[in-house]
């Protein structure tokens, strides 16, 4: 789960990481009210789970609470990179000497945990990456050594930060490490970490991304989600249990039982799709081992009210769960559905007791299910009745 910025803030501020005073606010009033209360020239910054907001004009200074209302005003409702501006974070103006990029990140390619540390940050740091690669270190932490003060001073040289305040970013690289670690995050970045004009070092910026799969270990996480910009499917899949994503621009929607088969059943979806005017696979729904008509139902039920889907490829391999258990969980789900069951299912069964499992779906002969033998046709059938809708 990705963080706003002020909630990455907040994280740090938690974790003793200096940061700037703010509020965040919905209204160009309270934008006022905030900057007001400040007391301070401010900047306004739209909070969006995206970077390049400064490039897109999410990021502005105001003198005043009058100029503070009038930038929120601009900022709010701003669309950046297809994120709309819900809330702007009015925060205190700092004057900058220089500007930092640090981060952690789990580097999934090189099963290591990356710190990467540059002199040179601020919003082109992107380009810096790719034209003077030499000048962000990247510099592997041992999950089980962590970051000490030792390794935080070997990052802050490789990072060529300045002599002056290499032992505050010393300071604030262990407690960003002690953050990443506590909050079991994946990436923590300060874009810019910065200098001011009395040589004191503050997060000016802050990006987290956390782990769901630790959610459990985080109940105070659960707070951090913003139900504005969850998508609804997936919001109701997550509270039935579901391991479902929903995919962009598709229209045949995706059940299998285990992840290594549902991924290949969305490439033969993309594949076969191509032959009718580019059908592609609308989500990602795994129901793992025990497919049983709840589960089955659940997961229909999701799936049917995307409207996006078109059709409905149910593709599975009996294994421990037999084909004639799932077969029934098929017919059962389609019971419990009722009318609410309104697009055509596309069933390729195979594995143990195969046989029974499709006799039973021949036997309930329902109207809006198709059998086909095997995966290939079953996703070129699924991709031509989403095609003639
Ligand atoms: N509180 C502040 N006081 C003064 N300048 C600021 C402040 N916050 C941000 N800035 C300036 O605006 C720039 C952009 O802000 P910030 O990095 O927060 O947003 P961003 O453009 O979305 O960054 P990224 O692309 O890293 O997500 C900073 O590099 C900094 O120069
Ligand atoms: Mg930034």
């Amino acid at each position: 789960m990705d963080l706003y910025e002020y909630q990455a803030k907040d994280l740090f501020a938690a974790h003793g990481v200096p940061v700037l005073p703010g509020k965040t606010v919905d209204t160009a009033e309270a934008a006022e009210a905030a900057a007001a209360e400040l007391g301070t020239a401010v900047v306004v910054k739209a909070q969006v789970k995206t970077g390049g907001r400064g490039k897109a004009g999410g990021v502005k200074l105001a003198e005043s609470p009058a100029e503070a209302k009038e930038k929120a005003t601009a900022i709010l409702g701003l669309d950046i990179k297809g994120h709309t501006v819900h809330q702007v974070l009015v925060t205190t103006a700092s004057d900058i000497a220089e500007e930092y990029y640090f981060s952690f990140l789990l580097d999934r390619s090189n099963r290591t945990f990356l710190a990467m540390c540059s002199a040179e940050g601020g919003m082109e740091i992107e380009q810096l990456a790719v034209e003077r690669p030499d000048a962000l270190a990247r510099i592997p932490i041992d999950a089980i050594a962590g970051v000490d003060k030792a390794k935080a001073d070997e990052i802050v040289a490789a990072g060529k930060i300045p002599a002056v305040v290499a032992e505050q970013a010393a300071d604030v690289i262990v407690k960003l490490w002690e953050t990443f670690v506590a909050e079991d995050a994946t990436l923590v970045e300060v874009n810019p970490l910065v200098r001011d004009p009395e040589d004191k070092v503050i997060a000016l910026d802050g990006k987290v991304t956390l782990d769901e799969n630790a959610g459990f270990r985080h109940p105070a996480h659960a707070e951090l989600v913003d139900e504005r910009t969850e998508n609804a499917l997936e919001a109701k899949a997550k509270a039935k249990g579901l391991n479902y994503v929903k995919l962009d621009g598709g229209t045949v929607g995706i059940i299998g039982n285990g992840a290594g088969l549902v991924m290949s059943t969305l490439d033969v979806v993309a594949y076969a799709g191509e032959k009718h005017g580019g059908q592609k696979p609308a989500n990602f729904l795994d129901i793992g081992g025990g497919a049983s008509a709840q589960v089955m139902a659940d997961g229909l039920d999701v799936i049917l009210g995307d409207p996006d889907v078109k059709s409905v490829f149910v593709n599975v391999f009996g294994g421990i769960t037999a084909c004639d258990a799932v077969a029934n969980g098929i017919v059962e789900a389609l019971k419990i559905l009722g009318d609410g069951a309104t697009k055509p299912l596309v069933v390729r069964l195979d594995g143990n007791n195969v046989v029974e499992g499709r006799q039973i779906l021949a036997d309930a002969n329902h109207p809006l299910v198709t059998v086909v033998g095997t995966m290939d046709d079953a996703a070129d059938k699924a991709a031509e009745l989403a095609a003639a809708v």
